[in-house]
């Protein structure tokens, strides 16, 4: 269980500590308004899980749990934040909450695939193949093949196993920019303006 692994729980004290430490120093050193904004990015794996950790959407369970306490534990550190740094402006955005959105509702938004690659290899519902990976040659039976993006890249979410293809990510963006995923839920624009 990834909660009793030393090393995802120091690395993730370790990612808030140099948050806490980027934080208190730069207002030390300037005096001046800091703004951050926080994209907690952990979000569902695009790995195929063992079938016995997949949830009805296809995503792994272990790591939607690690990213939702990922996330709740930079809130927290968030809210503590803010009481120790008044001057500073921290926006809390959740990013986990609207890719899980799109994978999980894909036809509803004009995706047709929310985890098959599109640069992939293997077919099937990930079309994942750890070895035989996207735009890198590779010989398979006997035959140097390179498996190449898809024609329809704009059908899918998944680009390459690892990376969001270009149409997911504007799909998130036009999302995230009004502020419906931040805390305090302003858009992008107000959240800059409002102490520029
Ligand atoms: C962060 O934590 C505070 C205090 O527990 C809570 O009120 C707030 O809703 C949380 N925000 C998010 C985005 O989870
Ligand atoms: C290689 O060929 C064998 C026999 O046809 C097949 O079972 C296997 O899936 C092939 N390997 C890959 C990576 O396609």
């Amino acid at each position: 269980m990834w909660k009793s692994e030393p090393s995802f729980m120091m690395g993730l004290a370790y990612l808030l500590h140099l948050l806490r430490v980027y934080m208190t120093k730069e207002l030390g050193f300037s005096g001046s308004i800091t703004q951050l904004q926080l994209a907690a990015s952990l979000s569902c794996s695009f790995l195929p899980p063992a079938s016995n950790q997949m949830d009805s959407v296809g995503c792994s369970i272990p790591i939607n749990q690690m990213a939702e306490y990922f996330n709740s534990e930079l809130n927290r550190t968030v809210v503590q934040l803010r009481k120790e740094l008044p001057l500073a402006v921290l926006t809390y955005v959740d990013v986990y909450s609207v890719k899980y959105k799109l994978i999980s509702h894909a036809d509803e938004y004009g995706f047709t695939y929310p985890l098959k690659a599109c640069c992939g290899y293997g077919g099937g519902k990930y079309n994942f193949n750890g070895n035989i990976r996207c735009d890198s040659p590779v010989v398979v039976n006997g035959t140097l093949i390179t498996v190449k993006s898809c024609k329809d890249p704009l059908t899918h979410v998944n680009f390459d196993g690892f990376h969001f293809t270009d149409a997911a990510n504007q799909w998130f963006f036009d999302r995230i920019n009004t502020g419906a995923y931040s805390d305090p839920p302003l858009s992008l624009a107000d959240a800059c303006l409002k102490h520029a």
